[in-house]
């Protein structure tokens, strides 16, 4: 039975029952509902609707309850059941556990207030596995470019070789990503950690509860200011899944990057066994299908932000039943996200870094050309000019098949006059990375820097 039988004389029709119940996705918010109830039964003591007495068989009653979804979380307990959401699962639960005392729980709180709760104390719990996910991934980068840090490689800006950088220096780069990704996390904590339980259905709850302290024994930082606004706002779940979406933007471009240095073009690193997969047909292949999966979910992610900003524009206060929608999507997307950081984690585990064939990719396609542009601007020539002046040497390379270095010094000079032996030294490898010295720049001392500060920053020094 429905938790609201009384006003209807008719049965719902099947179809639009299934089409509006919610149990088969909001079933994972069991805990939290249960976590809820056993603080609104607290709360009920405090204005007398309930004695200590009936709310100690209530908490007991709850517990239980709790511990039974706990051996089976999937429950299909729970999926068996034909009640409308969790909410009325939970309470229909606890009438059968302890009868018409369990009728009284429900009294001055709403479905409006306990979802809007619900969900937070929710969001709350996967904040901490995502941030613990996200550091995870940082470590494994930082190890990897620890192990990596003299292993050159061409940088590249749209897609042509542009100037020498290391593995190491790559590495760094995803973990500013991540660094940020997981400053958005902890920030969207803030503004959600606030309860909106004691607002009722929208005006407010009519029983004088002490919503500050109701909010404390939920661990909420505080409560919400206004109730029309707690039973509507879903900032929070806008603000996680724009979380998502944006760290799921920088997956894909880490996956991306992966799979183009994994490619039979570049050959710059070999994949493990481990996350990659064969082709039925032939048999030399080794597709690196989790890195595909990881840049290829970031679409549904960025689908459910967009789905959830649609639902909630131009909904009118309060709640409507259109939020709902906010369940599936989040759901899916946090999943997604927590998936997505684990399985990059796993793809660096066994990561091998082909440095001859990097070395040697980094020494062709003129990567030092702007060595030797700023080499001529230390002689004294404007760096204008110097740009034109490499630019026809690096033409002239072009034509013999040649890097710069391996024209001779006669035909350098005919460029500019200027250009004297010490030039060679300045064109090598070393010289282009040693000369980036400056904060965040590739030189050995940099990245070295860099290290020690992310391994400091991520507590891995123990
Ligand atoms: N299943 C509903 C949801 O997820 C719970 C709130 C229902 N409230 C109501 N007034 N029908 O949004």
């Amino acid at each position: 039975m429905a938790l609201w039988g009384g006003r209807f004389s008719q049965e719902a029709d099947q179809r639009f029952k299934q089409f509006n119940d919610s149990l088969r996705f909001d079933f994972r918010l069991a805990q939290q509902d249960i976590f809820g109830s056993v603080a609104w039964s607290k709360a009920l003591v405090t204005v007398g609707v309930l004695s200590q007495d009936e709310q100690a068989q209530l908490e007991q009653a709850l517990n239980e309850l709790s511990e039974e979804v706990t051996a089976n979380p999937h429950s299909i307990l729970i999926l068996q059941s034909d009640a409308e959401d969790i909410h009325s699962w939970v309470e229909s639960k606890l009438i059968a556990k302890v009868g018409d005392l369990g009728k009284k729980l429900h009294t001055g709180r709403s479905r409006n207030d306990q979802v809007a709760t619900d969900l937070k104390l929710w969001c709350k719990e996967e904040v901490i596995h995502l941030r613990q996910a996200i550091v995870e991934l940082q470590k494994a980068l930082v190890i990897t470019a620890e192990q990596n840090q003299n292993a050159v490689m061409p940088g590249y800006t749209h897609l042509q070789r542009a100037q020498p950088v290391t593995f190491a220096h790559w590495c760094l780069a995803y973990n500013e990503m991540l660094a940020r990704d997981e400053s958005r996390l902890a920030d969207a904590l803030k503004r959600l950690d606030v309860s909106p339980l004691g607002c009722g259905a929208l005006a407010g709850t009519a029983y004088d509860i002490d919503r500050e302290q109701l909010a404390g024994w939920l661990g909420f930082a505080s409560a919400t200011n206004n109730s029309l606004d707690s039973v509507s706002d879903r900032d929070h779940v806008l603000e996680i899944l724009s979380s998502a979406a944006i760290g799921m933007v920088h997956l894909s471009r880490f996956a991306e990057d992966l799979i183009f240095f994994n490619s039979g073009e570049a050959g710059f690193i070999e994949l493990s066994d481990k996350v990659t997969s064969g082709s039925s047909l032939m048999p030399q292949k080794k597709n690196p299908d989790a890195l595909e999966l990881i840049r290829g979910k970031c679409g549904r992610v960025q689908g459910a932000l967009t789905g959830m900003m649609m639902t909630l524009k131009g909904l009118p206060l309060a709640y409507n039943k259109d939020m709902q929608e906010d369940k599936e999507g989040l759901f899916d997307a946090v999943d997604t996200w927590s998936d997505c950081l684990h399985m990059a984690t796993l793809v660096l585990d066994g990561i091998q870094i082909r440095r001859p064939r990097c070395e040697e990719a980094a020494k062709q396609g003129y990567a030092n050309a702007t060595e030797l542009a700023d080499y001529l601007v230390a002689k004294g020539v404007p760096f204008r000019e110097a740009h034109h002046i490499v630019g026809e040497v690096v033409v002239c390379a072009i034509e013999q098949g040649k890097a710069i270095e391996e024209l001779p010094l006669s035909e350098l000079q005919m460029f500019n006059s200027k250009i004297m032996i010490d030039v060679y030294d300045i064109l090598s490898l070393q010289s282009c990375l040693d000369k980036r010295l400056a904060k965040g720049g590739v030189s050995q001392k940099q990245v070295a820097y860099a290290i020690a500060k992310a391994k400091e920053v991520l507590d891995m020094n123990k």
